[in-house]
């Protein structure tokens, strides 16, 4: 998708956040990379979820916070990757990790700081913080190719 200058959104709960997702979802190409960045319990998962959902994906979407990927049959293939629990790019390519920065799917990464210098270059960067209210999150959007 193309999304080059910045946008930003106010999300009011986690059914904001579905609904963000899913408007995202409808823009989205296979081999579109998706970056997310956030603290823990800032609503990674939650937007991955909402994208699942758009993607028509019934199985619930969990945290591979362990298994590191969990990869679901949509409209289009969605691989959920967890980088929490890697150090860097150079442990993330030790599991082969970059072979889904490059597939045939949608990638959504979760920490994907961790392998900065291994993301292709339309990644589409989503940030999320905290808002005023504990449920209040202000998602920021940058980054995408250009085809
Ligand atoms: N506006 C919001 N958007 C998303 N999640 C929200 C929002 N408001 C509250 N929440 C809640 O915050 C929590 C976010 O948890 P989630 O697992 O999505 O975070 P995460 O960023 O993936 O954390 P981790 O780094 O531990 O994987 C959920 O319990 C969710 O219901
Ligand atoms: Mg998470």
């Amino acid at each position: 998708m193309k999304e080059h200058s910045p946008r930003r959104w106010v999300s009011q709960g986690p059914e904001d956040t579905f609904r963000l997702a899913a408007d995202l979802a409808r823009k989205l190409k296979p081999g579109d990379v998706l970056a997310l960045h956030g603290e823990l319990g800032s609503g990674k998962t939650t937007l991955v979820q909402g994208l699942a959902r758009a993607l028509g994906i019934d199985r619930p979407v969990s945290s591979p916070t362990f298994t590191l990927i969990n990869e679901y049959r949509g409209s289009c293939p969605l691989f959920h990757i967890d980088l929490y629990r890697i150090r860097d790019s150079g442990e993330a390519l030790e599991l082969g990790l970059d072979e889904y920065l490059y597939g045939n799917g949608i990638t959504a990464i979760e920490w994907a700081e961790r392998i900065a210098e291994l993301l292709p270059p339309g990644t589409l960067h989503i940030r999320l913080e905290p808002g005023e209210h504990p449920d209040e999150r202000l998602v920021t959007i940058q980054g995408g190719r250009d085809s």
